[in-house]
């Protein structure tokens, strides 16, 4: 009798510790099975008539027909926008408003990986916008513009462990007409709560549960990197990646791994929080080629990563010398961290080259300028040129460092 008291008090204590409530940088509520919370995040929201927005993918999945299940018990009348594409579009974000509006919804749930997240703060921002959307782009003091009381409350819920886009205040939506991704940023776009549960991510397959992990790591990597003065977001940066040089391994190999998936997801958050301190020549060409190519935004980003620490080596060095340490590694210096990353990347089934995965160098010239316009590349750790760009991207294809 004794003994069993004893095992429920531990397993409660178990269960307090992995479920619990932070308010940094939103409110999110972290743990297993937190998804039962959703009808309580929609009440402390004010949101009565939710839009419920996911992606094609994810729409006829378990985790979804579960939420919304959860939803119809609570008597939450909702409505469903499940067409977001892989790289979110603007024609996506049209769409979703537009339903918003006819069936005059009052908040958004934001359902699924970095795609369905970003269109989802984008249609909460724009459901209530008389300017069109591209004049929102990240651009000088645009978000300035916006009516602010008409930007209708956001709960995230992520379901990959890569982009953090449910703690980030901006999306990226592709511009189909320019074949642009361009960055819509408000500060009010940030999640007024994100429900962090580790069961949703279960499922995902291992090349996505990689791809996205990288992403989170090419996050905090490029964060640590970026110049400026900015000691929270380092420290943020650091940690997320000793949690995912950990973790990430033990995720792919054992998605069921709940440990390792609450781990990531909580790296995840870390990463993008990290990343207001500004990206880096990585993203720049990444988000160009997702906008091209459609591929897999954290796939590019790993290809990419060990080209862009090779370019940056000069100004780098120092911090790639910290990292090493924090990571137990052997050797300390740039060299043994690419080492690293690419051994990782291995591990992972990660391709080496960007051509290995059918991308060429017929629009390198493009893609450089493109790049440099991105709104990653002042943050990048040196400043860097159209043609460096060009350049990063001709060694990322190939796999010949003589670019750099
Ligand atoms: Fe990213």
């Amino acid at each position: 009798m004794f003994r069993s008291a004893v095992l429920t008090r531990n397993k409660k204590l178990i269960m307090q510790i992995k479920n619990t409530n932070w308010n940094f940088p939103t409110t999110i509520w972290f743990g297993q099975g937190r998804i039962n919370d959703l009808p309580t995040a929609c009440k402390q929201l004010g949101i009565n008539k939710p839009l419920f927005v996911t992606d094609e993918g994810l729409v006829e999945l378990e985790i979804v027909k579960k939420s919304l299940d959860i939803l119809r018990q609570n008597n939450i009348e909702f409505g469903l926008y499940s067409r977001v594409q892989g790289n979110p579009t603007g024609k996506n974000v049209t769409e979703g408003v537009q339903l918003f509006n006819k069936n005059q919804h009052d908040g958004v749930i934001a359902f699924g990986g970095g795609s369905a997240i970003d269109a989802a703060k984008t249609i909460a921002f724009m459901a209530g916008q008389t300017r069109s959307l591209w004049q929102f782009e990240d651009v000088d003091d645009n978000w300035t513009y916006a009516i602010e009381e008409a930007i209708s409350p956001i709960i995230a819920i992520p379901t990959t462990a890569g982009t953090g886009s449910e703690v980030g205040r901006a999306s990226v939506i592709l511009d189909e007409a320019k074949q642009t991704k361009k960055i819509i940023f408000h500060p009010k776009m940030l999640p007024g709560i994100v429900i962090s549960d580790p069961e949703l991510c279960k499922d995902l397959p291992p090349n996505l549960t990689a791809w996205t992990g990288v992403d989170a790591m090419v996050h905090s990597i490029e964060a640590f990197c970026a110049p400026g003065y900015h000691p929270m977001a380092d420290g943020i940066a650091v940690e997320a990646i000793k949690i995912i040089a950990k973790y990430l391994p033990q995720a792919v190999a054992d998605g069921s791994n709940m440990e390792a998936r609450s781990q990531m997801l909580v790296a995840a958050s870390m990463g993008a929080t990290a990343f207001q301190k500004g990206l880096g020549s990585v993203h720049s060409i990444a988000h160009q080629l997702g906008a091209i190519y459609n591929k897999q935004h954290g796939l590019l980003n790993a290809i990419i990563l060990p080209y862009a620490l090779h370019q940056n080596r000069a100004v780098i060095e120092d911090k790639m010398i910290y990292l090493c340490k924090v990571l137990g590694l052997n050797d300390a210096g740039t060299d043994s961290f690419i080492a690293y990353i690419k051994n990782l990347r291995s591990q992972l089934q990660i391709p080496n080259t960007l051509n290995e995965i059918g991308i060429d160098l017929e629009k390198a010239g493009e893609i450089g300028e493109m790049a440099y316009n991105d709104p990653s590349t002042p943050t990048n750790a040196k400043p860097i040129s159209a043609k460096e760009l060009e350049n990063l991207f001709r060694a990322a294809v190939s796999g010949e460092l003589n670019y750099i």
